[in-house]
């Protein structure tokens, strides 16, 4: 190597080094998210650390998912000194701030390192992921765990403290909050709207349930205490540890902000790491979702924990004694994620831990009670929240992008989650011949639309029920599903004869980008539909009707070659005659999923010369329209459905890159969005939506199956129908280590 091209490296080196301190001051593994899940688990209880370019976990408050502020504050004391570790409190008592060291994610947890003077204190948010124990799974509560080891070798005394205030019940600080802290095998405090209102939210906060913050009551040096922030805070930094006492006078959230704390004194803090300090939140409420039944009868449901914990208080310190186990499996699920993500691509890893606990925190796990008061056991559902872009119950098209995580994690879940769309049409209350779009125009009331006016979607929805009900069963071979709703199936498919060939003016999921005619994707999904109901029929035993909807499929396939395609032959049209258009033909990953192998290998082959072409720098735009952005966004689920079929894999890797870029760039510190501009990164309107459970798309075409051939039926961690991926290869962890830095040329230049 010559010397002055050793030299101009050196110069590289040191830009790209003098860039990186410039933005982030710690260490990001994989690379700095949007925004850092911190407690993700319901519609409701979802608390996040924005990042844009970076914010510490002091550097700021943690917010609702819509940007409202929910308090949360850590001080820890070393050899008298207080140090901030968690939010942005304002205290009339001197500390400083602890100093962050790094950052990482996995699929449910998010970890700081902060080093508050000769100490350093480790933060570990724990979202557990349970898909295998669906009580464990409805439970709505999350883990902060705090260690800490001395970094000087020196011993230190230390003590930790903590609180949440009555933000996390209401986003409208005007609202009286009321409280209680009860001392048993845990202590908890307890905080809830003075005025409730069952299944209203204002906001997108739901005004109904209590906020809780727990802690197992085993320690001794724990203490307790509720009042105004600035007092409680400033005891803790003077004394060290907590009053006990509590505060009585209940009143507005903003009102002298009460907050609700506890102090652990770790004594005497060596170089080993101590044990953690584990406090739990959670939101809870009883009954979640009012669902239609037969006559407009609304039917209360309560989250699936009920039917083994009769009082929250219960549950919580069932959550808290079982942290070091959830801790296990937290890092068994988070090892098989990376291995099995790893083998397409690092970046792919990361995009894939980044979703996961979003992807599950739309969906609440629910039971229904007898006549008698009792809990059905047999009657297990679940409702999924359209969060963000409208709200909705149970959006057919919102489940359907998620699909591949709950096909990947437990296709059980995904069971029991159409079941609802499934059980309503078939009480008759739905007047269309096609595919209801939701089951609720809001979250959480699921009360149908029996005046037919739901957001049309005819050709899309019937197409993704029959594609999800399939692919569950042939996951699963759990065909109780199929043969229960045959008719439906059979009905949907019938109008998928009659419309998918040809598609009338219609929106498809899509809906911001408008109706079109004529669209070549979704006459994609309409014949996957029919081809779909030719397995369906096979499978039930029809070979007659599954050889008539086959050799149907089959002749629309080639009908549809020749109107799909650009005149010179070179891509896939958006609409069909129109050469100069195009979009991502995202609905072929179905044909894949399902192994149909309906659509010929030279439409793939066509597709992936062609996205290689119309590649900007932040990926393939959605489609030629771009009415709805500036240049051409792109949703980051269709974009990795569609990275899942390409034929070489420079080009899935491409596309995959691009959603990375887009994740790790810093644009957006919003809940990670799936809505982006292909040109600058620039995030767009939508966050934290569940669809980003569509990252999994390629994890999901590599699943195998412990068929068990029945319903499984029963609840909790017996679940005969768990997931096994095959890949089987050594965990090829080992995080991708990098200093992450804005380093890609159109951001420098900013
Ligand atoms: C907050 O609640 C108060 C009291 O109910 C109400 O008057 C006010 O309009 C609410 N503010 C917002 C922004 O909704
Ligand atoms: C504590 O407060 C919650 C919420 O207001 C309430 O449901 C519960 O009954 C209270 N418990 C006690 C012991 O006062
Ligand atoms: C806690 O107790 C100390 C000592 O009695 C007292 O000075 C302090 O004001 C108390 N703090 C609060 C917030 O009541
Ligand atoms: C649903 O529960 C609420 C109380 O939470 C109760 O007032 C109502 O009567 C219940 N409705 C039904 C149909 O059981
Ligand atoms: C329990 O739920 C199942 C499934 O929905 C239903 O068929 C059954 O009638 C319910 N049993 C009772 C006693 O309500
Ligand atoms: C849709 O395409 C068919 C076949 O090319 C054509 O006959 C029909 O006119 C088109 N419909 C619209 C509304 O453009
Ligand atoms: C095939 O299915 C279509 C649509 O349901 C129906 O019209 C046709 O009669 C069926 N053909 C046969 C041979 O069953
Ligand atoms: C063809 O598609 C392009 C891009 O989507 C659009 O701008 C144009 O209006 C379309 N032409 C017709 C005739 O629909
Ligand atoms: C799928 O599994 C096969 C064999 O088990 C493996 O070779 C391949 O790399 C896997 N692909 C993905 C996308 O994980």
């Amino acid at each position: 190597m010559s010397v002055p091209f050793f030299n101009l490296l050196l110069a590289v080196w040191f830009f790209l080094a003098a860039q990186q301190a410039r933005c982030l001051d710690w260490t990001a593994t994989p690379f700095n998210p949007p925004s850092f899940p911190l407690a993700v688990r319901t519609p409701y209880l979802s608390a996040w650390l924005p990042q844009g370019k970076g914010i510490p976990l002091n550097g700021g408050w943690p917010q609702f998912w819509n940007g409202q502020i929910v308090g949360w504050a850590g001080f820890i004391k070393v050899d008298g000194q207080a140090y901030s570790y968690l939010g942005d409190p304002g205290v009339q008592a001197p500390f400083q701030k602890a100093v962050q060291k790094s950052s990482h994610f996995t699929s449910t947890q998010s970890v700081f390192v902060l080093s508050a003077g000769p100490v350093d204190v480790t933060v570990t948010f724990l979202s557990p992921v349970e898909p295998d124990d669906l009580v464990k799974q409805s439970f709505p509560f999350s883990y902060m765990a705090i260690s800490c080891y001395s970094a000087d070798g020196g011993s230190h005394s230390v003590q930790v403290y903590s609180d949440i205030s009555g933000e996390w019940v209401a986003g409208n600080t005007t609202l009286t909050v009321n409280w209680n802290t009860t001392i048993q095998d845990a202590l908890t405090h307890t905080v809830a709207l003075q005025d409730q209102t069952e299944f209203v939210e204002d906001n997108d906060r739901i005004l109904q349930g209590s906020a809780f913050y727990s802690t197992l009551n085993q320690a001794s040096g724990l203490t307790y205490q509720t009042g105004s922030d600035v007092d409680v805070r400033a005891t803790f930094i003077n004394q060290g540890k907590l009053n006990n006492t509590q505060d009585t006078n209940f009143r507005a959230i903003q009102d002298n902000w009460p907050v609700f704390a506890y102090a652990h004194d770790l004594g005497t803090v060596t170089s080993a790491s101590t044990n953690p300090v584990v406090i739990a939140v959670g939101h809870v409420r009883d009954p979640v979702v009012h669902y239609i039944v037969e006559n407009g009868e609304l039917q209360n449901r309560s989250a699936l924990f009920f039917n083994q914990f009769t009082q929250p208080q219960d549950a919580i310190t069932s959550f808290l004694q079982d942290y070091n186990d959830a801790l296990s499996r937290a890092q068994k699920l988070d090892s098989k994620v990376e291995a099995d993500a790893s083998a397409i691509s690092s970046d792919y890893a990361g995009i894939v831990a980044l979703s996961i606990r979003q992807a599950l925190a739309s969906v609440e796990i629910t039971i229904s009670k007898k006549s008698d008061g009792s809990f059905n056991a047999s009657d297990i559902l679940i409702f999924m929240k359209e969060i963000s872009s409208d709200g909705n119950t149970n959006t057919v098209d919102v489940i359907y992008p998620s699909w591949p995580a709950l096909l990947y994690l437990n296709p059980l879940m995904g069971k029991y989650l159409l079941e609802p769309l499934f059980l309503y049409q078939t009480t008759g209350q739905y007047p269309n011949k096609f595919s209801v779009h939701d089951i609720g125009a809001h979250y959480p009331i699921a009360n149908g639309h029996n005046d037919g006016k739901d957001e049309v979607m005819p050709v899309e929805e019937s197409g993704n029920m029959l594609i999800m009900a399939l692919s569950y069963a042939r996951e699963t071979g759990d065909n109780s599903q199929l043969q229960r709703y045959q008719n439906l199936l059979d009905q949907w498919t019938q109008f998928l004869i009659e419309d998918s060939l040809i598609p009338t003016n219609q929106i498809s999921t899509d809906d911001f980008a408008g109706p079109l005619p004529n669209q070549t994707n979704l006459a994609i999904k309409g014949i996957i539909g029919i081809k779909a109901m030719s397995e369906v029929a096979s499978i039930l035993g029809d070979s007659a009707k599954s050889s008539n909807y086959s050799s149907i499929a089959s002749s629309f396939v080639s009908q549809w070659q020749d109107l799909a395609a650009s005149s010179d032959g070179n891509h896939l049209t958006l609409a069909y005659g129109n050469t100069s258009s195009w979009g991502l033909s995202y609905n072929l990953y179905a044909d894949k999923l399902l192994n149909l192998n309906l659509f010929p290998n030279s439409v793939y082959t066509m597709q992936t010369q062609w996205y290689k072409i119309v590649a900007n720098n932040f990926g393939v735009p959605l489609d030629t329209r771009h009415t709805y952005t500036k240049s051409g966004g792109v949703t980051s689920d269709w974009e990795v459905w569609t990275a899942s079929f390409m034929t070489d894999s420079s080009t899935r890797d491409l596309l995959i890159s691009s959603v990375h870029k887009f994740a790790s760039g810093g644009t957006s510190s919003q809940p990670l969005t799936d809505f982006y501009e292909t040109i600058d990164g620039a995030p767009q309107g939508f966050r934290a939506r569940p669809v980003v459970g569509g990252h999994l798309a390629l994890l999901a075409l590599n699943v195998t199956t412990t068929a068990t051939g029945t319903d499984p039926g029963s609840i909790g961690s017996n679940d005969p129908t768990t997931k096994d991926n095959s890949n089987g290869g050594a965990f090829a962890g080992v995080p991708f280590l990098s200093m992450i830095c804005l380093i890609s040329a159109n951001l420098l230049f900013l």
